[in-house]
């Protein structure tokens, strides 16, 4: 699939999303390019349709900035109790739902904005689905001070750690000031032992692994249809 291709899928999974959206929910916005068309969508029906939401929380300053553009008001996950529903995409779905996040580096407010919401959904094209999580470095938020014990750490766990590179060549900092190691073992064997392992392990501030979050997903197949998988 060539991305212009790949690009028509997101859309589409996208906008049948932005359909579910109920005016006057409070929302959850993920991020991303598909999350990008989701917001387009969203703004459309804001001004087709006058569709209103009662608050809107984020996950980046990309989403942010492409909300405010449209004229969505957005708060901070500290000011809401709950979204009712948080829309977001994923790198790579399994067949429990289970995901790997993180891709555009945002997943620290990815999970938080997830774990404070009732209703999850991931929009994704066919390409992002696998049996077994694989296919994608897994991302794992480190703390600076920590980061080149953790590094040597996953390697010796045979983890396959690697820094993640800015466009300068200098490591990529996150929202946070931290850094992204992305783990290239692959597949994941056991994803929830490895969660466990990463949830416990002093430095990491977060991973990409989000297990039993999601509640629907929302695929865009090449042939023309959409799968509403729960
Ligand atoms: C960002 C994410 C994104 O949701 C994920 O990378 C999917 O991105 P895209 O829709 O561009 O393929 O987790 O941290």
């Amino acid at each position: 699939m060539d991305k212009k291709q790949q690009d028509q899928l997101k859309k589409e999974a996208a906008t049948k999303a932005a359909m579910m959206v109920e005016s006057g929910s409070v929302l959850g916005v993920g991020t991303g390019s598909t999350v990008a068309f989701f917001i387009d969508a969203l703004g459309k029906r804001k001004d087709e349709e006058g569709f209103r939401l009662k608050h809107i929380v984020t996950t980046s300053n990309r989403s942010k900035k492409q909300l405010e553009g449209l004229g969505f008001k957005v708060d901070e996950l500290a000011n809401i109790d709950q979204a009712d529903l948080t829309v977001d995409g994923a790198d790579r779905v399994d067949d429990n739902l289970d995901g790997i996040k993180g891709g555009g580096g945002a997943l620290t407010l990815e999970k938080n904005v997830a774990i404070n919401s009732k209703k999850i959904i991931w929009i994704v094209d066919e390409s992002k689905l696998v049996q077994q999580l694989s296919g994608f470095p897994l991302p794992v938020e480190v703390l600076p001070i920590s980061c080149e014990q953790n590094f040597k750490k996953f390697a010796s766990q045979g983890l396959k750690p690697k820094f993640r590179l800015a466009e300068d060549g200098k490591r990529y900092v996150t929202h946070y000031g931290n850094y992204i190691i992305d783990l290239y073992a692959d597949p994941i064997p056991v994803p929830a032992g490895l969660a466990d392992y990463l949830d416990h392990t002093v430095g990491v501030v977060e991973h990409g692994l989000f297990l039993n979050m999601c509640d629907e997903v929302i695929i865009a197949h090449s042939d023309g249809t959409i799968e509403d998988k729960r």
